[in-house]
């Protein structure tokens, strides 16, 4: 008789994000004439860019042609893409990453939930908290349970101390998804030097790079000394480009990376995922390789540094209209996210819900990211502008 995997029953009900989008579409049926303003999912507002757009159209038309057209693509990316994400993210920081070391897919979030398949059933995990959920989610999906959940709250600054007991596989997400918090140069060694010390491999997840404007916040973890030998780096071009729909990613996992198995031998990280993702995937369109290495071309990054620069800016003004409601917040700066207390008397959740009927605004209660994120509130800077002045206007009904 069949039988489910009986790790699911120790999930949540639903993903944090199906179950705000429900309360939002169930509040929007009951309140048809009401305009939500939506900060709530991380998801861009503003069209591709024009570079894109170019990579997109030709790579329609080379399909439409024999000479051009294109079968099953590589595994681990196209070339072309491969060598132009090396250039841009890396060489040109300085940093030696080679086209054999990266990995094209269709989106971080897969990524970063496949990637615990290369590991042990009965490894230790490091991870934050408050957190992405699908880290802690594929884990528990898979049978693990041995998790250390690292508190990031006002008295850390919302970043993360190292593990009390010795980690196998941390996770790590800078500039931090929810909190919006960034870490520095000096941070960041603190955790490869600890991952080499105690033979573990950091998931370094850096979705957010492109918000990283400031002085001495690393845009890699290959930045840090003898991190090629600890660490695997995820990037994404759903905030960066606008792919949240188009969907496009890399994983960077260098060829010193190497792990044991229960006998010792060593074996290549980035041999095992080759494995894993030519059995389960047969890879990313041509037509949308072709669109993000639009988004690569010098041209193609400046037009996109203007709109995530927009975002910033969205952060900013939601930031000044939390800080006028007396609330404290951290994040904006080098992150599109707001991480903001809520007005006491008040949970996560049920602030969420007098946001939403109140002020028509959804957001995302701190507590689904984590025990540790009760008592806080996300809002995203995606948005176009004109709502973006529209709900702090709305905000001021908080006072
Ligand atoms: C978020 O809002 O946290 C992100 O958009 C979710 C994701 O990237 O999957």
């Amino acid at each position: 008789m069949i039988r489910i995997n009986e790790n699911f029953n120790a999930l949540q009900g639903s993903y944090l994000f199906y179950e705000t989008g429900k309360r939002v579409k169930e509040f929007q049926q009951k309140n048809p004439d009401i305009r939500v303003i939506k900060l709530g999912i991380g998801d861009v507002t503003e069209p591709l860019s024009p570079s894109i757009i170019a990579g997109l159209k030709e790579a329609v038309s080379e399909m439409g042609v024999r000479e051009t057209f294109q079968g099953y693509p590589p595994y681990e990316g196209y070339e072309f893409l491969r060598n132009i994400i090396c250039e841009t993210d890396f060489r040109a920081r300085g940093i030696n990453i080679s086209p054999g070391e990266i990995f094209v897919s269709t989106g971080a979030k897969e990524d970063t939930a496949n990637i615990q398949e290369l590991f042990s059933g009965d490894i230790k995990l490091a991870i934050t908290d408050p957190v992405y959920p699908v880290y802690v989610d594929s884990n528990i999906m898979a049978g693990r349970n041995k998790i250390e959940y690292l508190p990031c709250n006002a008295e850390s600054n919302f970043l993360p101390g190292l593990p009390s007991e010795d980690a196998d596989l941390i996770y790590l997400c800078f500039p931090n998804n929810p909190t919006g918090q960034a870490i520095d140069r000096a941070g960041l060694k603190k955790w490869v030097d600890y991952a080499r010390q105690k033979k573990a491999v950091i998931l370094f997840d850096a979705a957010y790079e492109s918000y990283i404007r400031e002085e001495g916040i690393p845009h890699s973890i290959y930045e840090i000394d003898g991190a090629e030998e600890v660490a695997i780096e995820f990037r994404s071009l759903s905030k960066a480009a606008g792919f949240t729909g188009t969907r496009c990613s890399y994983t960077v996992i260098p060829d010193k990376l190497m792990a044991p198995d229960k006998s010792g031998v060593r074996h290549s990280l980035n041999k095992l995922w080759l494995r894993r993702q030519s059995t389960k995937s047969n890879g990313v369109a041509y037509i949308i390789q072709k669109g993000a290495y639009g988004y690569f071309t010098e041209k193609g990054r400046l037009e996109n540094m203007k709109i995530v620069d927009y975002y910033l800016e969205n952060a900013s003004i939601i930031g000044r209209g939390i800080a006028a409601l007396g609330l404290n917040y951290c994040g904006g700066v080098n992150s599109p996210y707001i991480w903001c207390s809520v007005p006491e008397g008040l949970n996560s959740w049920q602030f969420f819900d007098e946001l939403l009927s109140r002020c028509n605004i959804a957001g995302t209660p701190g507590s689904g990211f984590g025990s540790c994120g009760e008592g806080y509130f996300r809002l995203t800077g995606f948005g176009k502008r004109q709502d973006i002045n529209e709900a702090v206007e709305r905000l001021v009904k908080f006072k």
